[in-house]
């Protein structure tokens, strides 16, 4: 595990945006295969690929991405979808093709079977070469909360009551939070060729502890990233505030 400490946010997205960008020019015209989170964590990294993108011309083709999670139950321009979020915060703004931007399909009438789909269709990309990720106060990564199966691949989970909590700031009630979501499993994260995790504020300081220092277990899902050959974590100084 590679760990940086920024300064700041701003720097510690310029990091992450440095080593997408790296992998886009190796692919080059192949095309980068792109794991993308949403929430918070990856937005200002989103933000500063967009710059590049319009002041130096990186592009993205060539590129396809694949998204980590979806709410089941809501419609894929629903305000709140992950699809539309991945939409307005990065891909509309850069040149990668919108049908090639995938995520699970909340609204499919199997669940179980989209995920069984989707974890193909990952595979049938040849798999994500570089994958961002943000981490939720307790440790889960994607939607893969405590006790997680480190061998599990895109399923359907039911969220706790703190991420309902978490994400409640997204919507008018917690009410209307979705319980239910598709998310790759850890192993199917695990898969990605290369990881970088982004964690910034104090509020992530425990999680990032855990993640890094604590033991390999279920109880923080994110600490599965210990065993990966090739991860980065990228804190600002508010969430390394725990690591000795
Ligand atoms: C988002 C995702 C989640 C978030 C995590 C942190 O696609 O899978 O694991 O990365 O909940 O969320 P933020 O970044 O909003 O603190």
């Amino acid at each position: 595990m590679e760990i940086i400490i920024a300064k700041d946010a701003e720097q510690a997205a310029s990091l992450v945006a440095d080593r997408f960008e790296e992998v886009l020019r190796e692919r080059g015209t192949e095309g980068a295969v792109l794991g993308l989170a949403t929430g918070s964590s990856p937005v200002a990294t989103y933000r500063e690929l967009i710059a590049r993108h319009r002041g130096s011309g990186l592009s993205f083709a060539a590129a396809r991405a694949f998204l980590l999670d979806e709410y089941i139950g809501l419609p894929a321009d629903h305000e709140q979808s992950y699809h539309r979020f991945i939409r307005e915060n990065f891909t509309a703004h850069v040149d990668i093709p919108d049908q090639l931007v995938l995520s699970p399909d909340g609204e499919a009438p199997d669940p179980r079977a989209e995920a069984v789909r989707y974890d193909a269709s990952i595979a049938e990309a040849g798999g994500v070469d570089i994958q961002i990720l943000g981490i939720g106060a307790n440790g889960h990564i994607g939607f893969n909360e405590p006790s997680s199966s480190f061998a599990s691949r895109t399923r359907v989970k039911t969220l706790t009551e703190q991420t309902v909590k978490d994400n409640s700031r997204f919507f008018s009630s917690p009410e209307e939070v979705p319980i239910h979501v598709l998310t790759q499993g850890l192993e199917t994260i695990r898969e990605a060729r290369q990881i970088v995790l982004i964690a910034t504020g104090e509020g992530k300081a425990q999680a990032v502890h855990s993640m890094v220092e604590g033991p390999v277990s279920a109880e923080c899902p994110a600490s599965i990233l210990q065993m990966h050959p090739r991860v980065t974590i990228v804190v600002d100084e508010d969430a390394a505030r725990h690591l000795t």
